[in-house]
């Protein structure tokens, strides 16, 4: 394929950031337990939270990994863990720009082909605009913000405000779920990340819709969901039936039902499944979805892009917008001469 592989969901962890209680203040801050020259521990307090490698903060690592799983482009994003929503705005403020900042160095490093996304202090939407607009002056192209703040949804006024602002000045947004509820229950084999985070998405997308966001929010808002949307295709007919026929209480603010604004956002091509990606173009349609991988993280997808390449049932066109096209629209990049 002639047009540039553009991987929307990557994630990057820098290294050698400060002690954030020594900057910030508090305690139970992320830090970094580096156990070799390849090898680290997300450490949050005295806890393991994940082990990491070097493909998460040195580009050239990164860089022949894309080449052997044919990406030319990777969109590098945060990972959630150092959103920092739940402390006071001016400590997040403090770490995203310091993270910020680091990813940006790890951009430098190919220019052309590691695409910066910066992290916000989303609890505090004038911070959050701000801090946007310094990154974008400074070389990032768009944000990753966690799908809610606390009990606050993607239909709260602070967010919807740091939305519209988005729209305004351009900055794609790529909304990936974090915090997802603890129990017992769900403490146990990785439910969390395999329940929790498809239905953490799930409600992103309806708060946007029956919270009526879509309705008031511009077209140019250019919004990406992580994991194809989690739940939310499989489920869309559900939350059409239900706008219907239990509009009582489901219809909130929204003027249309859910599947009228489908063509409001993209989703990624993370659901490993062929039939679960058929079941991605027959709901969102082959305009809405955008390659995506999840890398390094185990639970992503390796080789990138296989099921993409793989699918028997794609056309050659579809797969260029999968691979390249669409990604070029939720990105803001010109498309390329056919
Ligand atoms: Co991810």
């Amino acid at each position: 394929m002639g047009e540039p592989v553009i991987d929307v969901h990557t994630h990057v962890v820098p290294k050698g950031w400060p002690e954030l209680s020594a900057i910030c203040g508090g305690s139970g801050w992320p830090w970094l337990r580096v156990d070799s020259e390849r090898d680290a521990m997300i450490m949050v307090g005295e806890v393991e939270f994940r082990p990491i490698g070097a493909e998460c903060w040195d580009a050239g690592v990164r860089l022949s990994d894309m080449d052997a799983d044919g990406v030319d482009v990777q969109v590098i994003s945060p990972t959630p863990v150092f959103f920092s929503y739940d402390r006071p705005a001016d400590q997040a403020v403090k770490v995203a720009r310091i993270f910020n900042d680091l990813t940006l160095e790890i951009a430098a490093a190919a220019a052309d082909r590691l695409i910066p996304f910066c992290q916000v202090p989303l609890q505090d939407p004038d911070a959050a605009c701000a801090e946007l607009d310094r990154c974008l002056a400074a070389g990032h192209r768009g944000v990753e913000i966690g799908n809610h703040v606390g009990d606050r949804d993607l239909d709260d006024e602070g967010i919807v405000t740091f939305l519209q602002h988005c729209a305004g000045v351009g900055a794609p947004v790529f909304v990936h779920p974090w915090d997802m509820p603890t129990s017992p229950r769900i403490d146990r084999w990785m439910a969390r990340w395999l329940t929790g985070m498809p239905a953490e998405t799930h409600l992103s997308v309806l708060a946007l819709i029956l919270g009526g966001v879509f309705d008031r929010v511009p077209r140019s808002l250019r919004l990406c969901f992580a994991h194809g949307g989690g739940s939310f295709p499989f489920w869309l007919g559900r939350a059409d039936n239900a706008w219907r026929r239990r509009g009582d209480v489901v219809r909130g603010r929204s003027a249309h039902p859910p599947s009228h604004y489908v063509d409001r956002f993209f989703v990624d091509t993370v659901v490993f499944a062929p039939a679960a990606l058929r079941l991605l173009i027959d709901t969102m349609g082959e305009d809405q979805v955008v390659l995506g991988s999840d890398y390094p993280y185990p639970l992503g997808e390796r080789p990138v892009g296989q099921v993409v390449r793989k699918a028997p049932f794609l056309t050659l066109e579809q797969r260029v917008k999968l691979l390249s096209a669409n990604a070029r629209r939720f990105l803001g990049l010109p498309p390329r001469e056919v």
